[in-house]
């Protein structure tokens, strides 16, 4: 049977991907809708390639430039409407909160989500889990780690859980002193990365906020408490979470770091196929070995913990103090190390709202980033 699938965030680093694997497969994935910000040049290129049934510019002045017979939505309206068109599988590949109402919206259609967008668990990940335990619409992690684990899951049942690990690789700026880790630069954090990711998610990997918003989000998952979630440093990253059960079995998901088996895996969800991408001779010669993140070098590590602790709007908070923190740091007006000075001021600065709804955490989002922009000038 054809599935149907729209991809929001088609043109960035995962939608291209998620698109490499449709045109590998043309004869069992009907596109439905693509979405791009401002890169109309390659929304251009998949229009003409995949013929969707619609499109979704995020920049509305840019509408105009497109040459297509489909459908053409704009805006923040647009990506909920595009969200909503009758599919099988809605990929959310968006970066930031720009994930969150549409992947609501189309969870409300009963539609089976493939999350890569992190930004839609991290600021409401309660409120989504219950709206997709109401509507029957499941959700499959993209991100490597949360694929990884739950693809382990199936192991065991979830009141079997004893932790759950996210692992983080071990690259170049890991191995540097606190001083060093003083004078990061752009060029630094762009050598690291084991494979492409967009520009926001490559830094945040380097402070290692990102596994902070890991955290948060297989909370949310996983429905484990966050006491539940370690991280371990594992520097081949060939192992990309492990599940420890009750009786001590330790599950894994194994293969060469390449996002491309994660985003596979969910367009075909619940079947397997074959794939080009990684075999298990890639990892003759790899040892499995673990170790302690270094916390007191990497605060953003522990904040994730933290922002969950706090609860209500904090996690939403801890977001839009990234953002901010992290678009200071590329335009080089703050060093890397002032990125978690700033969101954890960001934190402390902000009263908590418990039980707080979806408008809420988006003015949340919103504000948190003016207060961390208040942070950065005094
Ligand atoms: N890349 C990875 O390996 C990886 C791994 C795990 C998880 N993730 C997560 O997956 C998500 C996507 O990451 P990515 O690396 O693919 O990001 P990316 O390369 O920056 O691509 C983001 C996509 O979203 C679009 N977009 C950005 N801001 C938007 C807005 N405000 N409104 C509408 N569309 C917008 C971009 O359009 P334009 O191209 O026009 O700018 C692009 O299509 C993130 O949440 C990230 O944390 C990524």
């Amino acid at each position: 049977m054809v599935r149907r699938i729209t991809i929001l965030g088609s043109t960035g680093s995962i939608g291209t991907q998620a698109l490499d694997i449709v045109r590998q497969h043309s004869e069992k994935f009907k596109i439905v809708g693509l979405t791009a910000h401002h890169n109309i040049e390659k929304l251009q290129e998949q229009i003409d390639e995949f013929k969707p049934q619609a499109v979704c510019i995020a920049d509305e002045q840019k509408a105009g430039l497109l040459k297509t017979d489909a459908a053409v939505y704009t805006g923040e309206k647009g990506l909920e409407q595009i969200a909503i068109l009758g599919t099988d599988l809605l990929i959310n590949a968006l970066v930031g909160s720009a994930g969150l109402i549409p992947t609501l919206a189309a969870i409300r259609k009963g539609t089976t989500i493939g999350l890569a967008n992190k930004e839609t668990l991290v600021l409401a990940g309660e409120i989504v889990m219950s709206e997709a335990l109401k509507h029957q619409a499941t959700i499959i992690p993209i991100d490597s780690e949360h694929s990884a684990l739950f693809q382990s899951l199936k192991s065991g049942k979830q009141s079997e859980i004893r932790n759950l690990y996210l692992t983080m690789g071990k690259g170049k700026i890991a191995l540097m002193n606190e001083e060093e880790l003083k004078n990061v630069t752009m060029q630094d954090i762009f050598s690291r990365p084991a494979w492409n990711m967009g520009t926001k998610v490559t830094i945040d990997s380097a402070t290692c906020m990102n596994k902070s918003f890991e955290i948060i989000e297989a909370k949310w998952l996983f429905g484990t408490t966050p006491e539940q979630i370690k991280v371990i440093v594992h520097p081949n990253y060939i192992c990309h979470s492990l599940v420890e059960f009750n009786d001590g079995s330790i599950i894994t998901e194994l293969g060469t770091p390449d996002m491309r088996r994660y985003t596979q895996y969910a367009l075909f969800y619940p079947e397997r196929t074959h794939a080009t991408v990684s075999s298990f001779t890639d990892l003759y010669g790899m040892t499995l070995s673990f170790e302690k993140p270094a916390f007191e070098k990497f605060p953003c590590l522990k904040l994730g913990h933290l922002a969950l602790e706090m609860g209500g709007i904090m996690p939403a908070v801890l977001h839009g103090a990234d953002h901010v923190a992290v678009k200071a740091f590329s335009e080089k007006k703050i060093g890397f190390m002032d990125i978690p000075r700033v969101i954890a001021a960001t934190l402390q600065k902000t009263k908590n709202i418990l039980k707080p709804d979806i408008h809420q955490i988006i003015q949340a989002e919103k504000e948190a980033q003016e207060t961390a922009r208040e942070v950065l000038l005094g």
